[in-house]
Order: C-alpha cells, then sequence, then structure tokens
C-alpha cells in the first residue's frame, strides 16, 4: 500500500514508518517541514491547516496513518481529522488513528479492555472526543481504526528515557508520587508490527489495544531504570506536589495514573505476537544502556 503517514519524524512514527517501508509499503510522510532529508517521499502538511491535509490525501494514497501529538486544541484536532477522513469517504480506504491508553483513566482493580468505558485524565482530555469522530466515519465508508498504545519503551526513548535522566541527575531510581503505580507497556518494534496489522486487517469502526504487558509496576522500572544508569540506591518517591511543579501537573498526574490495560483482542484477533524483550528487560538491560 501506499500510505500517508502523519508523524513520520517522531519517536513512534518513525519506527512505524521503517516498519511498514521493510514491509513492502510505500511510506510517503506527511510533514511540516518538506524541505528536511527524508527517506520517504514527503508532502508538505500542518495539523493546524486542514486545507494542507485534504489535499495530501490524494487518489493513490492507499491508507492513511495518524501518527502525531495532538495540537492541544480540540477544534482543530476535530477539523483535522475531518480534513483528513474527507477524500477517504465512500472508497474503504484505512484511516488509523493514534490515540494512547490515558484515555481509559486509572483502572483500579479491573483490568480495561477495549471495550471499557473512557474515563480520560486532564492531559488527553478531548481524546475521546476525536476517537469518537474518526471511528463515526466508519459510517461513511472510511475503514476508520483506532489504535491505542501502551507506555512505549524501545530504542533507549520515550518515557522510560526520562526515568534513566532522572536516576542518574539522583543517583538513585525515582518514581513520581506513588509507589504503588503500574504502566502498561509495549516495544516499540512490536507496536510498530501492529500498526501494520491494523492497517492492513483491522474492520471499520474498531479500537485496538497496543499493549504487551498490561501492568508493570513503576518500581521496576525505576530500579531497571537505575541499573541502566549505573547508580544504585533505594526508590525515592517524588511527591506529585514537586513533580508537577517541574514536569506540569497534566504530565505529572499521567506519570502517576496506575493502570492495567488488557492487549489480547489484537493478539486474538489480528495474530499480533509481541517478541521483543519485556520492558524492565529492555530497560536495565538493553536498549538504555
Ligand atoms: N510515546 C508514548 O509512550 C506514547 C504512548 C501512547 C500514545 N502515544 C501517542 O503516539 C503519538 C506519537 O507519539 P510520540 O511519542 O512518537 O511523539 P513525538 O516523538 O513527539 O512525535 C510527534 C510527531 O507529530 C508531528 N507533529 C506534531 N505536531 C504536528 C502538526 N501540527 N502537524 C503535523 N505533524 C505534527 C511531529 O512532527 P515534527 O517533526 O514536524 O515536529 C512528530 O513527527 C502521539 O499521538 C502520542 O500521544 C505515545
Amino acid at each position: 500500500m501506499r500510505i500517508l503517514l502523519i508523524g513520520a519524524t517522531g519517536y513512534l512514527g518513525s519506527v512505524v514508518a521503517e516498519h511498514l517501508s521493510d514491509t513492502g509499503h510505500e511510506v510517503v510522510a506527511l510533514t511540516r517541514t518538506p524541505e528536511s532529508p527524508s527517506r520517504y517521499a514527503v508532502r508538505p502538511g500542518d495539523l493546524h491547516d486542514p486545507d494542507s491535509l485534504t489535499a495530501a490525501v490524494t487518489s493513490d494514497i492507499d491508507a492513511v496513518i495518524n501518527v502525531a501529538t495532538p495540537t492541544g486544541d480540540a477544534a482543530v484536532d476535530a477539523a483535522a481529522i475531518d480534513a483528513l477522513t474527507a477524500p477517504l469517504r465512500g472508497t474503504d480506504r484505512p484511516f488509523l488513528y493514534t490515540s494512547g491508553v490515558w484515555v481509559l483513566g486509572a483502572t483500579g482493580e479491573a483490568t480495561a479492555e477495549e471495550s471499557s468505558p473512557t474515563n480520560p485524565i486532564p492531559i488527553v482530555g478531548y481524546r475521546p472526543e476525536i476517537e469518537r469522530r474518526v471511528l463515526a466515519t466508519a459510517d461513511h465508508g472510511v475503514r476508520a481504526t483506532v489504535l491505542r498504545p501502551g507506555i512505549i519503551h524501545g530504542r533507549g526513548g520515550g518515557i522510560p528515557a526520562l526515568l534513566v535522566e532522572w536516576a542518574r541527575k539522583q543517583g538513585a531510581p525515582r518514581i513520581v508520587a506513588d509507589l504503588n503505580v503500574r504502566w502498561p507497556m509495549v516495544h516499540i518494534e512490536d507496536l510498530a508490527d501492529l500498526f501494520g496489522k491494523v492497517v492492513q486487517d483491522a474492520p471499520a469502526g474498531s479500537i485496538w489495544h497496543g499493549v504487551a504487558q498490561p501492568a508493570v509496576p513503576v518500581r521496576e522500572l525505576a530500579l531497571a531504570a537505575a541499573e541502566a544508569a549505573g547508580v544504585h540506591g533505594e526508590v525515592q518517591l517524588w511527591p506529585l506536589d514537586q513533580a508537577q511543579g517541574e514536569l506540569g501537573e497534566p504530565f505529572a498526574d499521567a506519570l502517576a495514573l496506575d493502570q492495567s490495560v488488557d492487549g489480547r483482542k489484537a493478539q486474538d484477533q489480528l495474530g499480533w505476537r509481541p517478541q521483543q524483550p519485556d520492558a524492565v528487560t529492555d530497560v536495565s538491560k538493553g536498549s538504555y544502556r
């Protein structure tokens, strides 16, 4: 397929682009900086400019994947979805929107599935509305899907890289707010593989959790991060108000979110088989050293 990818320069998008390209697809990167060197064909575009988005979805584009970060403005993001999906209406071409598990909120004792109600924390406050807007296009002949990754690890990047940085700075493992927090985790290469499966095979109107490990104790991740940083010591608790002061309230609250999220639907229905090292092994002995 010739796939228009929004966000191909990002942490996740760059690996998705690589995977799609390696598995025989042609990637066309929509970018705000078309003059920058790219190994893919590029088209200019910006989520703030709906006309640029519609213009990029030409009839030779077989599928569209949005892996960009949201703009922070609900109206802008809604207009971007409308602009990207307008040319796909009535064609059954795929549109994959990347959301995230934070839309599920704190899960408590339960393990959230794709059918669980959303309960977004402030950092992703309007994202469920965007998900609904995407999925509603399935009624208009778009093979629209939503993929919600867990916290991504791999290639030494993403949120776990922060844990390593904090450990290095503090000389000890450090976590925000609560020793009992758990994060749903996924390796970036496994997740990229799931993007390929969803865009290829998932039915219109479906939601998928990109989660290989439902609930990894952040305490274990912090200890792994300290090992990668070459430091030892007891886990330090970073009080929420202090973390909020440094990281901003929405992001600090997100890091303190306790979740258990089920990713088995993609394994059962799309044949997804996560094969990469688990998060603690990757952080302590793999790509974060
Ligand atoms: N990282 C995680 O653990 C995680 C977990 C769950 C969900 N997600 C979701 O996955 C997506 C990608 O995350 P990431 O960690 O890869 O983020 P990232 O590294 O910050 O990459 C963001 C990408 O979005 C593009 N972008 C930003 N604003 C844009 C705009 N106005 N118009 C066009 N493109 C724009 C950026 O392009 P430029 O090169 O032009 O800046 C970049 O390619 C996000 O939706 C995020 O919420 C991430």
